[in-house]
């Protein structure tokens, strides 16, 4: 497909050099991001796009629902230094809805930590997966999944209820190049703002596009703690988000936020 890596090339504002891998149908572009890891020193940039994925993967072992043509499957490679996998998750999230704003005419909200919502549905997410030698991150691939085209029927029935694309949420066809290179872009200039400036600017891009902060929250992690549930206040420097819990402030570094009602009572 190397029509749709010349497409991409000719709509990215800056030229680049780092190359764009394009595949009708891989199995995952996360994984093969890690296989052109293992077989040799692709620059930082390179990119992974696919038309379908076979064995797209989502966070939390879940797999990501990838048919041909229907989404932008995308996956870029840092080799970060200083710059933290948390971060570039957000980072990539703030460039994805950017990005959408900028293509689709409508931005989506950005839920923590790797969502992207029309309305409080999923359009897109973020699978960041670092590799570390000796406790040491040395390699980072960023995965970005966008629903594009599906209707609601098109989506598994149990993905229905929470899940939409960019064309049920905007009416809206968007090019599939034209987005690709825009994400690019945009991810590439958070990137050198976090080495530039640190976090503080990209978390602030982050906190105007959030739905998270501001709302009761009830956080599920992983290794089976008890949940964390309270109001989400704001981004702590390493990228967690902190929670007001009637018991005081706690940082979660990882899981599913869950938006929860609270009913006041006035008797
Ligand atoms: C999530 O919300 O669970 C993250 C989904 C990430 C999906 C993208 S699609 C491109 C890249 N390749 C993958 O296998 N996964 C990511």
């Amino acid at each position: 497909m190397t029509g749709l890596s010349e497409a991409i090339r000719r709509h990215r504002r800056e030229g680049r050099e780092a190359p764009i891998h394009c595949f009708t149908s891989i199995d995952s572009t996360n994984a093969e991001a890690h296989r052109l890891l293992e077989n040799g020193s692709p620059p930082e940039g390179t990119a992974v796009l696919a038309d379908a994925q076979t064995a797209g993967r989502g966070r939390g072992g879940r797999s990501w629902f990838s048919p041909p043509g229907a989404g932008l499957y995308l996956s870029v490679i840092f080799h970060p230094g200083g710059t933290a996998a948390p971060h570039l998750t957000l980072a990539a999230g703030v460039a994805a809805a950017t990005a959408l704003e900028q293509i689709a005419g409508r931005a989506p909200t950005l839920k923590w930590p790797n969502d992207l919502a029309y309305d409080g549905r999923k359009v897109g997410g973020i699978l960041t997966e670092a590799r570390a030698i000796s406790g040491q991150i040395q390699t980072v691939v960023v995965g970005i999944g966008v629903n594009l085209l599906q209707r609601p029927e098109d989506f598994p029935a149990g993905l229905r209820p929470a899940a939409t694309s960019v064309a049920a949420a905007t009416g809206r066809q968007v090019d599939k190049a034209e987005l690709a290179a825009r994400i690019l872009d945009e991810l590439d200039a958070g990137h050198r703002l976090l080495g530039r400036d640190g976090f503080a600017p990209v978390a602030d891009a982050w906190k105007q596009r959030s739905s998270t902060l501001g709302r009761s929250v009830r956080v599920i992690w992983g290794g089976g703690g008890a949940p964390v549930e309270g109001v989400a206040k704001d981004l702590a420097a390493d990228g967690s988000l902190v929670i007001e819990t009637p018991a005081g402030s706690v940082q979660v570094h990882a899981g599913e936020v869950q938006e929860i009602e609270r009913t006041e009572c006035f008797l």
